[in-house]
């Protein structure tokens, strides 16, 4: 396969990725119970909206590179790096989850940013590099919130 073709292959990876993502985002958000409710109920809300733009602006993005993205739930869990979450109750649980997939979303951006550097990608390469930024300040938070160093 050549460079191009990895390149969209991986972002079908990380839009697959995104897409299971966003359904544990959405099971978190209903599932929720606990003194911590209505805090993590709006923030679990605020992730799968912001989650649902991305997953579509990677879709895009791959129709840019004259690649087809993929729509296929079997697909996606085929190809995500990411599995389905069981029923979370937790809210402690839940941020847990939300920081590992998050630290697994950055590990496949990374890889895909090498790959469009190399290929002088600059268009797919900052957005890569925004979605970095964004889950890495977030993490900060999610690991403030739990109270680990
Ligand atoms: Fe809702």
């Amino acid at each position: 396969m050549d460079s191009q073709g990895k390149l969209t292959d991986k972002l079908n990876s990380l839009l697959a990725t995104y897409q299971i993502h966003y359904q544990n985002l959405r099971a978190l958000h209903w599932n929720i119970k606990g003194a911590n409710f209505f805090e993590l109920h709006l923030k679990y809300e605020e992730l799968y909206s912001r989650t649902q733009i991305i997953i579509d602006d990677l879709a895009e993005r791959i129709l840019t590179l004259e690649s087809i993205p993929l729509h296929k739930f079997q697909d996606y869990l085929t190809v995500s790096t990411i599995e389905e979450n069981a029923t979370i109750f937790n809210g402690n649980s839940g941020i847990e989850y939300i920081l590992s997939a998050q630290k697994t979303l950055i590990l496949l951006e990374k890889e895909i940013f090498k790959i469009s550097a190399d290929l002088d990608d600059d268009g797919t390469n900052s957005m890569m590099s925004d979605l970095i930024r964004e889950k890495e300040k977030t993490n900060w938070m999610f690991t403030a919130w739990l109270n680990k160093k």
